[in-house]
């Protein structure tokens, strides 16, 4: 529908925490609403959770928690982090709940009653982390993955599967007679040669774990997860008041998910009878983050965080960030350098500037209202202008629909270093030397004001809440987006002569040299390299944080507050002695199955009832047989807990990327059971 606009990211995984590369996707989806609203359409815009799987099945057990109540945790901190980077999804949907349950269920009854889902036995190599099975070819040196780089697992099922060799010709079809549906063109080229080489069956059912949804009318088997996490699409939508936005108009979704997007849910969704027209208009695939240049593995995510960004440097303008400086389509990179760059450069120095050298003229000089536009002044300045804010306005809303962004706000910044050239050729303070030249002065000074009233529309998808305190400047009400009512910037001549203007201060901080330095150093940023800290937990995304967007409150940044400059909780002496670190030795160590990481360790801590049974996570970084008689330190009076079945009696300190991390030892001989103060 021409007046709809449906917008999908991906369901996040909960194994992990929301991060930039999560953050980007999302900010990105809720910039298209906005964009689409101000246009006046009724916009959805879906996010939430994929909760069930193998994957999350094991973090769940690795946490030492319940599958339900890992999801639930992990679920709220995806809920909650979306907020604060002021993205505004219209729904957020979790795989575990019954209205999604009860619907792929549905789904698949469709599919099978079709004469898709057939029972058979398949074997081979799985990547847990892709949930993905993988032809021998393609797999990375050593059997890993392809894309994580773990080793993968044989894997061997009897089970359901989908007839998705009988949709390649559809497919092929779709794709050759709607050209939009899966972008940029790259993306497409892709898909389009892998299923020309041809596409086999899918196993869509596991037995070997529950968590997960179950198959219709056969509960020894869960359904695969890409057929339950696709489905949320659409049982977001379909049996409720919104079922008319179907089908999605957008779905953003990362290079590495393009395949099951393509192919695997056109193919689901023909299968249960919906016809090209109830097909998604368009699979967008994004690039991939990087940061400082490098990969970002979970260490480096630590500087990156994105809550603690926001709250640092201001939503809106993390948010400009990502959308103006990665170009959609293409892999991009993240650095805190650039970010103060383009703070400083786009909205300080262009946008913050116009309004701040503009606004003490219609104080001064005009009593603070808007002053009244005279076409008698008009010359090829004027003319010029207006020549550009409507060929920039134009381009915009078409850089939009083409899945621009970084394309849009460039035009919106154009416009507002249009604007300045204008007051730079104008001169306003040599005009205002000469009180009969007041009508001229007005002129030029309503001139300014209009393009800075564009451009508070053009940048609003971006940056929402800067944008309406710079239209609150220029007395202008905060935008709202109503259905029906299109609003993007079309006539010059918005500002009403003689209304009032409440001038405020700078929108943007100055971030000066000595801040950046400052900054990069909070950040353990040193010489554009981000430093590589510690691992990043779960618990991460909900850390208290010290540091506030100081332009946005200043007092914030100063707060006193219970927490250290990295955001840590300053605990007391007493706090400290409470937990008791001993030194220990490994007696014996082993892998713990079905588990990259986790090693079951007996440690001695000198107890007359023998070793310690510890399980840590270090087997990404640690070969069993190397820490045998190694000395460690340990918490000692850890509250016993289960972790995939096993016991553990305490926890081993060591600090690192997964990868590497490294065990915390100590330097000199010290007996075992010393303990550590
Ligand atoms: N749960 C599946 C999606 C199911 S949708 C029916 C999944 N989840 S994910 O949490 O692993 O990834 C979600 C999205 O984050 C993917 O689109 C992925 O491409 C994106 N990103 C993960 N790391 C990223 C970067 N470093 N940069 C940009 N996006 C990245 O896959």
């Amino acid at each position: 529908m021409k007046d709809r606009f449906y917008v999908t990211t991906p369901i996040y995984y909960v194994n992990d925490v929301p991060h930039l590369g999560t953050a980007y996707t999302t900010v990105a989806a809720d910039a298209f609403a906005r964009q689409r609203a101000l246009r006046g359409m009724a916009t959805r815009f879906l996010t939430g959770t994929d909760e069930h799987g193998l994957k999350i099945d094991r973090s769940a057990k690795e946490r030492g928690q319940s599958p339900q109540a890992f999801v639930d945790e992990i679920s709220g901190a995806f809920r909650s982090a979306w907020p604060k980077l002021r993205c505004q999804p219209s729904d957020f949907i979790r795989t575990t709940e019954p209205r999604h349950k009860k619907f792929v269920q549905e789904l698949w009854s469709k599919c099978a009653a079709n004469g898709d889902i057939y029972q058979g036995e398949h074997e081979g190599w799985y990547c847990v982390s892709c949930e993905q099975f993988y032809p021998e070819k393609d797999l990375a040196e050593g059997k890993t993955c392809p894309t994580h780089k773990k080793p993968v697992e044989w894997m061997k099922e009897t089970g359901y599967f989908f007839r998705l060799s009988k949709y390649q010709d559809r497919l092929l079809a779709l794709y050759e007679q709607r050209p939009e549906f899966v972008q940029p063109e790259g993306r497409r080229n892709e898909v389009v040669t892998f299923v020309k080489e041809g596409l086999k069956d899918l196993s869509i059912s596991r037995t070997t774990f529950q968590w997960g949804v179950p198959v219709p009318g056969d509960d020894k088997h869960v359904m695969y997860v890409w057929f339950d996490a696709l489905t949320n699409y659409l049982s977001a939508v379909k049996d409720s008041e919104h079922a008319a936005f179907w089908p999605p108009n957008l779905q953003l979704v990362g290079k590495d998910i393009v395949r099951f997007h393509a192919i695997y849910w056109p193919a689901f969704l023909m299968s249960a009878g919906y016809g090209d027209d109830l097909l998604p208009r368009t699979v967008f695939a994004h690039g991939f983050l990087t940061i400082n240049g490098q990969k970002m593995g979970k260490s480096l995510r630590n500087t990156v965080e994105p809550v603690r960004l926001a709250e640092y440097f201001g939503a809106d303008e993390l948010r400009y960030f990502l959308l103006r400086e990665i170009a959609l389509g293409q892999d991009g990179d993240f650095s805190h350098k650039k970010l103060i760059s383009r703070i400083r450069s786009d909205l300080a120095a262009t946008l913050g500037n116009l309004l701040n050298r503009t606004l003490p003229f219609v104080v001064k000089h005009f009593d603070t209202t808007v002053p009244s536009p005279d076409a008698s002044f008009d010359g090829e300045r004027e003319a010029h202008l207006r020549k550009r804010f409507a060929e920039l306005v134009d381009e915009a809303k078409t850089a939009w629909d083409h899945f621009e962004p970084h394309r849009a706000l460039e035009c919106a910044i154009a416009l507002a270093i249009e604007g300045n050239g204008y007051f730079d050729a104008r001169a306003p303070w040599v005009l205002a030397k000469s009180p009969e030249r007041k009508a001229e002065l007005g002129a030029v000074i309503y001139n300014v004001l209009e393009v800075l009233r564009a451009c508070t529309v053009l940048l609003w998808p971006a940056l929402p809440d800067k944008c309406d305190a710079l239209r609150a400047q220029l007395g202008l009400a905060a935008l709202l987006p109503i259905a029906g009512v299109d609003k993007w910037p079309s006539e010059w001549g918005g500002m009403a002569p003689g209304a009032k203007l409440n001038p405020g201060g700078p929108l943007f901080r100055n971030i000066t040299k000595d801040d950046e330095a400052k900054i990069l150093a909070d950040f353990g940023v040193t010489d554009g390299e981000t430093k590589v800290t510690d691992a990043t937990t779960a618990k991460a995304a909900e850390k208290p944080n010290a540091h506030a967007n100081p332009a946005a409150t200043p007092a914030a940044a100063a707060a006193p507050a219970p927490v250290s400059a990295d955001g840590v909780a300053i605990i007391g002496i007493d706090d400290f002695t409470k937990v008791e670190l001993k030194l220990g030795e490994v007696k014996s160590a082993e892998r713990v199955p079905k588990s990259d990481k986790l090693l079951k360790l007996q440690i001695d801590i000198g107890e007359a009832a023998g070793p310690r049974q510890i399980l840590a996570g270090i087997g990404l970084a640690y070969k069993p047989e190397d820490l045998v008689g190694k000395k460690l330190v340990i918490i000692a009076n850890l509250a016993p807990r289960k972790m995939m079945g096993h016991e553990s009696q305490g926890m081993v300190l060591a600090c690192g990327p997964s990868e590497s991390l490294s065990i915390v030892t100590i330097e000199k001989d010290i007996p075992v059971g010393t303990r550590v103060k």
